[in-house]
């Protein structure tokens, strides 16, 4: 088995629904801007006692679930995240809290990225483990973040975008098809078109005040140029998949062309995003995961691997299907998996 492959999928999503009618209330907007320029009509928020980190244990035992794994067998835990902003990390925090003793736990701060980062980390690892020490690794990677925490609910070009959320996938060796490259790209010019500083009042041990005016400071508060955003996004998304495609082409010496690909899961940050990348691809709409802005909104880390929790009864059969994830976030940075699956 020399093939790495994602073997089970887990999501997960807190119970409030926040509609754009209920935005109509709070700020100057309406459903019909909402959806003719994002596409997104609910999204949900953590309420008062949920927390970042109980999304992250539910996805991520919802994943092992499904890759019929005990968390005791865990040897690797990466978490992508942006909004746990203390120490320790998320990460050592869902190893104790999944009883994995065994797994060293890290972060990974990648902006919408991070789930993309931490996968091509744990893979990675799971590569050099087998080839330098003849170990077969098994890892979680979680991609789990709670936008609502740093959203300023008075600011109507943020607060209709963001949304909270976990996705999980659990990796290990995998007979046949599995990751066939990744890559990733990073672009710190452009650290003043979309950031926020730390939050930590509000945010004790977990337990934030959400949906309020109160969680945070201004300076707290996710703060973009929207238009600068969604051009360099789309920019960047294109052009990673056309790179993730030709590494494994060169590579390998295999011709795989845009035209072979059978289904992407750009991240969800805005429809008009998604069917812009995948216009500019020449990918059908019908080839590409849009569901997840639509019910939850842009949640960030959390957005591919919903999308495969979402789709996870097409994994049950072993088809044999090839796969690109796409994600686009602060920093810029961003990056994508190509995988057959
Ligand atoms: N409801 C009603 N009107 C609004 C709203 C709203 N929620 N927000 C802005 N407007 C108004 C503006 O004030 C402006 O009014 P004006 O013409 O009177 O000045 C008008 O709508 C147009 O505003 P723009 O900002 O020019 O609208 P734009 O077409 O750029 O759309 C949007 C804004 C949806 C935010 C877009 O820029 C975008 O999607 N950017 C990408 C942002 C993104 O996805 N960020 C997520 C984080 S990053 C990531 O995950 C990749």
């Amino acid at each position: 088995m020399t093939g790495v492959g994602f073997v089970g999928f887990g999501g997960y999503v807190p119970p409030t629904e926040v509609t754009n009618a209920d935005l109509e209330r709070i700020v100057d907007t309406t459903d019909e801007w909402i959806v003719r320029r994002t596409g997104i009509r609910t999204r949900r928020v953590l309420a008062e006692g949920e927390t970042i980190l109980d999304m992250a244990v539910q996805a991520a035992r919802r994943a092992l679930d499904d890759a019929r794994v005990a968390a005791s067998e865990i040897d690797d835990i990466r978490v992508g995240v942006n909004t746990w902003m203390r120490f320790p990390s998320l990460a050592t925090q869902l190893q104790e809290a999944l009883g994995a003793p065994r797994a060293p736990a890290a972060d990974v701060a990648a902006g919408c990225a991070g789930f993309v980062y931490a996968v091509e980390q744990a893979f990675h690892r799971i590569l050099v483990e087998k080839a330098r020490y003849g170990r077969d690794t098994v890892a979680l990677v979680v991609g789990v973040d709670g936008l609502s925490h740093i959203t300023d609910w008075t600011d109507r070009q943020t607060c209709v975008l963001l949304g909270d959320g976990a996705g999980a996938v659990v990796l290990r060796h995998v007979a046949k098809g599995g990751i066939l490259a990744t890559h990733t790209h990073a672009d710190g010019r452009y650290g003043d078109v979309l950031w926020s500083d730390f939050v930590v009042r509000g945010q004790a041990n977990g337990s934030p005040k959400t949906f309020t005016h109160e969680t945070a400071g201004p300076r707290s508060y996710l703060h973009m140029d929207g238009k600068k955003v969604f051009s360099v996004a789309i920019e960047t998304m294109v052009s990673d998949v056309r790179s993730v495609i030709e590494k494994h082409n060169e590579a390998s010496g295999e011709r795989i062309g845009i035209e072979d690909i059978d289904y992407l899961y750009p991240h969800q940050a805005n429809l008009r995003i998604v069917e812009n990348v995948a216009k500019r691809l020449g990918v059908g709409l019908e080839k590409v995961y849009t569901n997840g802005v639509v019910r939850y909104g842009n949640t960030s880390t959390a957005s591919i691997p919903l999308g495969y929790w979402d789709n996870r009864e097409r994994y049950r059969t072993g088809s044999d299907r090839l796969e690109i994830d796409v994600a686009f976030g602060a920093g810029f940075a961003s990056g994508a998996i190509l995988r057959r699956s």
